[in-house]
């Protein structure tokens, strides 16, 4: 088992992932322009040449006046046979010690559906995100989402 950063010869493997784990699914485009625009926020876990897992994240673009900048995971996913082995924690660690230290972020944010237990147990129980709140509907077949935040830690 290999994480280490997502390349652009990557993404097809972590589109074909993405595409197995969640029904929000994203064109290549977009996949290129978190790569391409923030090359060292997304990660991959790699088995025997295969992506197994990923995190696809990226720079808030839209920052307000004093706020500062901070990171957005996009999308996060682990192939079944390979949950629970502390993939997407590490994902997640690598990815954010990234935003801090490169991009200075203050904090990072996510999504996720009010029923993704799993993913839940993941942000707020493992590594500590709160609640920010609920956004109605956030997603395409009607579910809400929780807004989550977690603030990070700067040397
Ligand atoms: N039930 C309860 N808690 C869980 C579960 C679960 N099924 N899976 C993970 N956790 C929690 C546990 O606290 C776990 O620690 P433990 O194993 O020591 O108890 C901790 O999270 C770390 O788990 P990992 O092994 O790192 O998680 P994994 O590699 O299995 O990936 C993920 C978790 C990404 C949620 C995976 O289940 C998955 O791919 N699900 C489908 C896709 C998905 O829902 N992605 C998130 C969408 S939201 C977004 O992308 C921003």
């Amino acid at each position: 088992m290999n994480i280490r950063r997502a390349r652009i010869e990557d993404l097809p493997g972590m589109q074909a992932c993405n595409l197995r784990n969640l029904p929000e699914n994203y064109s290549m485009k977009y996949y290129l322009y978190h790569c391409v625009t923030w090359p060292s926020v997304s990660y991959v876990a790699e088995v025997q040449g295969r992506i197994v897992g990923y995190i696809l994240a990226k720079m808030e673009e839209e920052i307000k006046e004093g706020e500062q900048p901070h990171g957005h995971v996009t999308s996060i996913s682990v192939l079944r046979s390979y949950r629970r082995l502390g993939i997407a924690k590490k994902l997640m660690l690598q990815s954010q010690e990234s935003m801090a230290t490169i991009y200075r972020a203050s904090h990072v944010s996510l999504h996720v559906r009010k029923s993704n237990r799993a993913a839940l147990s993941l942000y707020r129980d493992t590594l500590g995100f709160e609640v920010q709140g609920i956004e109605q509907k956030y997603y395409a077949d009607g579910e809400d989402a929780y807004s989550m935040r977690l603030m990070l830690k700067h040397e």
